[in-house]
């Protein structure tokens, strides 16, 4: 029986190039120059919180079982993302307060505060808010995935158990914690911690790269609300928050407070 050819595979084809580059589509009349920026900007981002979704699964399931050494190396790899989104805002910041609004109006009430995928980086990292869930609507695949995320364990616990799996003494009640709930300095864990600094170089090794990721969030934070301050200045957002002020309240909580908590007790 013949076989039907099936077409060779091209760099179109593979990254499905029509349907990428036909979704850039400024509302703006004219359209405003800087409008495409804009679109392309947030769109990147938007790959890139899928990839950092995708490999912090990976690390996660990489501490449960028990790989420290691949978890390194992917948690390196989500870092130099990290960098990579932190530096994207430089690109944006070249547009000025006036060529921003003459498009802004468009936008009417879409804004970040809407990334459902932004919103699952900050469950699986720990920052829960069930707040967060009320925005999207009940039974769409966005509210289901991040109301899976939401009762999910975070990297955190994951990092946990691998301790425990290196017979450290979590205790129980922390490896089968309520996962909803943010995670709480805790003395217990932070005796673990200081054990770990001192005696263990490939687990403080892991350590420190999660120091890194909750830097580089924080990082991302503040660059944006002062890419948010020199645009609309003191403005409320268009997705209805109070604009810069809110997103000042949204830095300096970390993520991994016990890492934070033993560092002057090293
Ligand atoms: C001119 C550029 C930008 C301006 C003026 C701006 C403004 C704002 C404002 C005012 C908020 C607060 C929520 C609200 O809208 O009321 C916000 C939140 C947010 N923006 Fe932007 N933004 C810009 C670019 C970006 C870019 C490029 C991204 C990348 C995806 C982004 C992602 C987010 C996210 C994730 C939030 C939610 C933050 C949180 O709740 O902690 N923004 N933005």
């Amino acid at each position: 029986m013949n076989e039907r050819p099936e077409a060779a595979v091209t760099y179109q084809s593979y990254l499905q190039l029509d349907r990428l580059l036909e979704l850039q589509t400024p509302r703006s009349d004219g359209p405003e120059h800087d409008e495409m920026l804009f679109i392309v900007i947030h769109q990147v981002y938007e790959l890139w919180f899928k990839e950092m979704l995708h490999e912090l699964d990976h690390v996660a399931s990489l501490f449960r079982s028990d790989k420290p050494h691949r978890a390194q190396h992917t948690l390196k790899r989500i870092l130099t993302i990290l960098k990579v989104m932190v530096a994207q805002l430089d690109i944006l910041e070249t547009m000025t307060p006036l060529e921003f609004l003459s498009f802004r109006a468009r936008l009417e009430a879409a804004s970040g505060f809407q990334s459902n995928q932004f919103r699952q980086i900050e469950f699986l990292l720990g920052a829960k808010n069930e707040g967060a869930l009320s925005r999207f609507p009940e039974g769409s695949p966005g509210r289901i995935a991040l109301e899976r995320r939401f009762l999910a364990p975070t990297i955190w616990d994951a990092f946990l158990h691998y301790l425990a799996g290196e017979k450290y003494p979590v205790p129980p009640g922390h490896l089968a914690r309520d996962y909803s709930r943010l995670v709480e300095p805790t003395p217990e864990i932070q005796l673990i911690l200081l054990d770990v600094y001192r005696n263990d170089t490939k687990s403080a090794e892991i350590c420190e790269r999660l120091v890194d990721l909750d830097e580089g969030i924080a990082e991302w934070r503040y660059r944006h609300v002062r890419m948010v301050e020199r645009t609309i200045g003191h403005r409320p957002g268009t997705g209805g928050s109070r604009g810069a002020a809110y997103l000042q309240s949204t830095i300096g909580r970390n993520l991994f407070p016990d890492l934070w908590e033993i560092r002057s007790r090293l």
